[in-house]
């Protein structure tokens, strides 16, 4: 049988993997310590306390805002700047009467691009869980992707066709050892930000 893969595609592919894998394995503790702190946070127990998560998430690409212009970061992925959920999040606060949060902007300028993926790889990473925190939106709160739920909506070609764009040019770049821890911590400090931005709205100790 002949193979449709050249030994070049199959090596891309077993780093592709490789890469991916530890970046999961390198942030599995806090994302498993974020479900921890989103169940005491509830925020399904009201539309006031969803609107505190939105807060949140709106904070979150806020910050990170600059990243999704980044004319690099495009180069790689054109559909960029639509990923971007900061103008859902502002139009689901808008939906919920909760005030705009005042947020500083991530210093992008000084971000390598394997840096800017790591924070980018928890924001893209967090539409994943959405499809479930969607439905809960719905089932609890009466909240859509029309009405106070927008920032949680799966992109047009679907969540899993999304994230695999994402993560192919994640895998697929070259990119050296140093570059590669680079883009873990980024990751790690993307994915404190956010837990320490929730334990802040909700009032949580830490
Ligand atoms: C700030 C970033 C993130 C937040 C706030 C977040 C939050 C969540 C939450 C709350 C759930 C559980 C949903 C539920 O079962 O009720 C979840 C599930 C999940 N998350 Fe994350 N997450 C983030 C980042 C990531 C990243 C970077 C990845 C990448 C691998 C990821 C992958 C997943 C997957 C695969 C699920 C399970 C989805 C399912 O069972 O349908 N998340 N996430």
């Amino acid at each position: 049988m002949t193979s449709t893969y050249s030994n070049d595609t199959i090596n891309s592919e077993q780093t592709a993997l490789l890469r991916t894998k530890k970046l999961d394995t390198l942030t599995d503790a806090q994302h498993r310590a974020l479900h921890v702190i989103v169940a005491r946070a509830n925020p399904f127990a009201s539309r006031e306390n969803f609107a505190i998560w939105v807060s949140v998430q709106y904070q979150f690409q806020k910050m990170i805002s600059n990243l999704y212009s980044n004319p690099t970061l495009k180069s790689l992925l054109p559909d960029l700047e639509d990923r971007s959920r900061l103008t859902a999040a502002e139009a689901d606060l808008k939906d919920l009467a909760h005030p705009i949060p005042d947020v500083s902007l991530v210093h992008v300028d000084d971000f390598s691009t394997s840096e800017a993926l790591g924070w980018l790889y928890v924001s893209e990473g967090s539409t994943l869980g959405a499809a479930k925190l969607k439905k809960k939106a719905a089932d609890l709160l009466a909240l859509s992707d029309k009405f106070g739920a927008r920032h949680l909506a799966a992109s047009p070609d679907g969540r899993a066709k999304s994230w695999k764009r994402f993560t192919d040019v994640l895998n697929q770049l070259p990119m050296s050892d140093t570059e590669e821890q680079k883009m873990a911590l980024a990751a790690q400090d993307a994915f404190n930000y956010f837990a320490l931005a929730l334990q802040q709205a909700y009032g949580l100790d830490e």
